[in-house]
């Protein structure tokens, strides 16, 4: 078997009408990661010379998702297919990123909607495809319910004849079970003069791609249609319905993998890990936990029940319990929850303590410092072994700007202190129950008080306000 560069085409310019969506079907994510990068990642899993990408509907939407998603590691061609006039026609367009001269390679084309299939398996057809020296080949499914689906017509001796789609065929062939999941391989010198061949003459008025099939065998070329072995891989996406059911196979996989990677998850279906997210051994996720973006959790943390984890990272040995937390960094060894929400740029160093119903955000949080009850504590820095008290709250919006509150190493709030930021409370500073704190502390003061004013009779005269209004009514 000689080698040929072998080069994949995505077709990813539908606008996928029945996901009833303003967002392009494609883009909808499968855990945490849209559609289209799924079949993208299962692609550059391959050794491939170029991999093009046919954008159409809410093009430069598609095109920029998928260079955020990939990286710039990763080139990819994208061609644009202005008016939808099927996929024969998208795969035209899809040969214009390629050069006439040399067309003895390989594609493998294929839809930006099957986000569930894997390397091995198209590899496998690359390679059967190769072996038997088909002019295509394609992977098939048999399924219970094939509605939908374009249909596989063989011939008496089992060879494939032609695809037909679902509007343009007879009731016989509605009764075939064998269907077209949109996954191929091409010689590339095959498919081009076969695709000039097409006629949009059929029940949708399209180019067909799956026409394809009958032109090479009519014209005496072989074609080859194998069963994938695991036809769950092969489930495409067109609708809400189909897309929770993909979702639920992909959790299900990435649940599986990390538990043979030494993470325990004590009720797996409703454990949610994001198909971006990396757990280190012996991380514990009680049921209820969504973790999702670019988290990053180390070894031996306990994570739920219920928690929220977005895009951040948790150290080795945290334990964090029925809280959220986003674009948050905690150390090792720190305890969050119950009921904490952390939001972004919050830091927690190692032992640090967030209790129950304490709002955190661009904060830092010094080691063994404690947050323990009721805060609010945003755009401040704790100092380490620092115990902010009860309800203590950081008043850093004067209703224009947000400022800055430092809490020294050591230092100890008392119960409902208010800082009114920019202040500092110095290091090993204390502040008592009730303080409104306006100016900074110094390091080993207390700062005590609010000295409340007392207006005599003003209740009083309250009452009988409201009284004579009620009797003018
Ligand atoms: C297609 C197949 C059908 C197969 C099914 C599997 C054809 C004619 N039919 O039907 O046999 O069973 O997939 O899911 O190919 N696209 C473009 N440009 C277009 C039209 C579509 O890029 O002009 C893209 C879409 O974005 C999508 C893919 O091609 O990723 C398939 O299009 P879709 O409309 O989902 O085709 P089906 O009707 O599902
Ligand atoms: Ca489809």
């Amino acid at each position: 078997m000689a080698y040929r560069p072998l080069s994949a085409v995505v077709l990813a310019a539908g606008e996928g009408t029945r996901m009833r969506s303003s967002l392009p079907k494609v883009l909808h994510p499968l855990c945490g990661r849209a559609m289209v990068l799924h079949v993208i990642d299962t692609l550059t899993a391959l050794p491939l010379e170029r991999l093009v990408v046919v954008v159409g509907h809410e093009a430069a939407a598609v095109t920029a998702a998928i260079q955020a998603g990939v990286g710039t590691d990763i080139p990819i061609e994208f061609v644009e297919q202005r008016v939808q006039r099927g996929t024969g026609d998208a795969a035209s367009v899809a040969l214009t990123a390629f050069s006439d001269a040399i067309d003895d390679d390989d594609v493998i084309v294929c839809s930006a909607d099957i986000p569930l299939l894997c390397p091995e398996t198209l590899a496998a057809l690359a390679t059967e495809h190769r072996r038997t020296d088909a002019a295509a080949s394609l992977l098939t499914a048999v399924l219970p319910d094939p509605t939908g689906y374009g249909r596989i017509v063989r011939d008496a001796r089992g060879n494939v004849e032609r695809i037909v789609e679902q509007g343009d065929a007879t009731p016989d062939e509605l009764a075939i079970t064998e269907v077209n999941p949109s996954i191929y391989c091409f010689g590339r010198a095959f498919l081009a003069p076969a695709l000039r061949r097409l006629s949009p003459e059929n029940a949708q008025g399209e180019y067909y791609l799956t026409d394809v099939v009958g032109v090479l065998r009519g014209t005496g070329h072989s074609v080859l249609a194998i069963p994938a072995a695991d036809p769950t891989e092969t489930q495409g996406v067109n609708d809400r319905a189909q897309l929770g059911d993909a979702e639920a196979v992909l959790r299900h996989r990435i649940n599986t993998a990390w538990m043979r990677a030494g993470v325990t998850m004590v009720d797996p279906a409703r454990t949610y890990v994001d198909a971006t997210v990396e757990l280190a051994p012996d991380v514990r996720l009680l049921p209820g936990t969504l973790l999702e973006g670019a988290t990053v959790v180390g070894a031996g943390a306990v994570i739920g029940p219920d928690c929220r984890v977005v895009d951040s990272i948790v150290g080795d040995g945290a334990e964090i319990e029925s809280s959220v937390l986003r674009s948050a960094t905690v150390g090792p060894d720190v305890h969050v929850g119950p009921f904490a929400h952390l939001r972004p740029g919050t830091t927690l160093a190692r032992d640090a303590r967030v209790g129950s119903f304490v709002e955190t955000k661009n904060a830092t949080v010094g080691e063994g410092a404690k947050l323990p009850h009721l805060s609010y504590v945003g755009d401040a820095d704790v100092g380490a072994g620092a115990n902010v008290g009860a309800g203590t709250i950081t008043a850093n919006y004067d209703g224009r700007e947000k400022h800055h509150t430092r809490i020294g190493t050591g230092a100890r709030t008392g119960s409902n202190s208010v800082l009114v930021a920019p202040v500092e409370l110095g290091d090993g500073a204390y502040t008592g129950a009730g303080a409104v704190v306006t100016r900074d502390v110094p390091a080993d003061a207390l700062a005590i008080g609010v000295p409340a004013r007392i207006v005599e009779g003003w209740a009083k005269v309250r009452n009988d306000e409201a009284s004579e209004s009620e009797a003018g009514d």
